[in-house]
């Protein structure tokens, strides 16, 4: 076996071998050992963009998740190849909704409702979905920009239908005044919309997914927080159940609790609701202030861990054997569906 200095060196080798012709975006939930040699690091939509409006790079080593690995793919031309260094790292969350789901429910809610339904979709969702959204008028969204696309939405339809994560889809339309009761979840196992009250005064449609990650954050933790650490503010990410980010001082994407700490005071005192290697950097980052995570235990997103040092090397050595690895290629007319859907919020957020 190989030691992690020879790994770490014969990385660094091959990145400057291939110089600008290789590209490697890094997500902020990636492992130390990976991140170190990430030519950008960003959350979703950062990335999108960078990867997107990359022209030199032949390759794009992508160390995140297979959708992000797929919408870099969408977004660039034919001749760069996107790689995910390890095919298991996939997205439980975007699991939680497939094409046949989505478009048994499509039409059973046009039954119920017509054509007032505008459907918007996580970007974390897979490229199908992201196709489905395209070709019905809709576009993607992400945690940092969720805001003003679903106030976007409303200019073009009197309802949403937002696809995976109920959580984000509740806590952004919360923010924008919608009450609770106008919003139901659409369960696709069952193939039924629970609500409670006037089905016609329903203007959110709620996909029933979740982020198994940040579901560990509950209101048992801020409970404990509170009563040890009185001066502490809890930030979160808007993956968090709705009664969480309620009760917690801030909520944002990832890019956003890397803000807000950079701007804290020396001294001050947080707790973190999201991924672990992210709390780990920036308590890292920042010794002079106390920073913890907001679950003692840590939670790891255990896809976004695949990615190691052992397949970033790997992956990296399969472009250089001219024999590449996982590569990552959207269907042609998926991708063109899909695309329509990305530019929609590229072109306003
Ligand atoms: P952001 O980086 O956009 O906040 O997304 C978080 C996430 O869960 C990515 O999988
Ligand atoms: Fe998916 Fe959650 Fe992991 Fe993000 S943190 S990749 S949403 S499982």
């Amino acid at each position: 076996r190989m030691s992690t200095v020879e790994m770490e060196d014969r990385v660094r080798g091959i990145k400057q071998r291939l110089g600008r012709s290789l590209f490697i975006p890094g997500h902020h939930y990636q492992r130390e050992e990976v991140i170190q040699f990430a030519d950008v690091t960003g959350d979703s939509l950062q990335l999108a963009k960078l990867s997107g409006s990359n022209r030199d790079a032949r390759h794009i080593v992508f160390c995140g998740v297979h959708f992000m690995a797929e919408t870099a793919d969408i977004l660039t031309s034919n001749d760069q190849t996107v790689l995910l260094p390890d095919m298991r790292a996939g997205c439980s969350m975007a699991d939680m909704a497939d094409i046949h789901q989505t478009e048994r429910a499509w039409e059973k809610l046009q039954n119920i409702f017509g054509d007032t339904i505008l459907p918007l979709t996580y970007v974390n969702s897979t490229a199908n979905i992201k196709a489905f959204v395209g070709r019905n008028g809709g576009a993607t969204v992400t945690s940092s920009n969720a805001k003003k696309m679903l106030q976007w939405a409303f200019t073009q339809k009197e309802r949403i239908l937002f696809l995976p994560d109920q959580h984000l889809g509740r806590n952004t339309a919360f923010d924008l005044g919608i009450p609770l009761e106008q919003m139901a979840v659409w369960d696709p196992h069952r193939d039924e919309l629970i609500y409670d009250g006037d089905i016609q005064e329903i203007k959110v449609l709620l996909w029933k997914g979740h982020c198994s990650v940040h579901e560990n954050f509950t209101v048992a933790n801020i409970e404990a927080v509170r009563a040890e650490y009185p001066n502490m503010k809890i930030l979160v990410h808007p993956e968090c159940r709705r009664e969480v980010v309620e009760l917690s001082d801030y909520n944002g994407s990832t890019s956003y609790i890397i803000n807000m700490l950079e701007k804290a005071a020396t001294g001050s005192e947080w707790a973190i609701g999201t991924e672990s290697n992210l709390v780990k950097r920036l308590r890292q980052a920042h010794q002079d202030k106390k920073i913890i995570s907001l679950n003692p235990n840590m939670c790891p997103c255990l896809t976004m861990n695949r990615i190691d040092l052992p397949h970033l090397l790997w992956s990296l050595e399969s472009i250089e054997a001219d024999n590449i690895v996982n590569p990552i290629r959207v269907e042609a007319e998926i991708a063109a569906d899909a695309v329509l859907a990305l530019e929609r919020m590229l072109q306003r957020a």
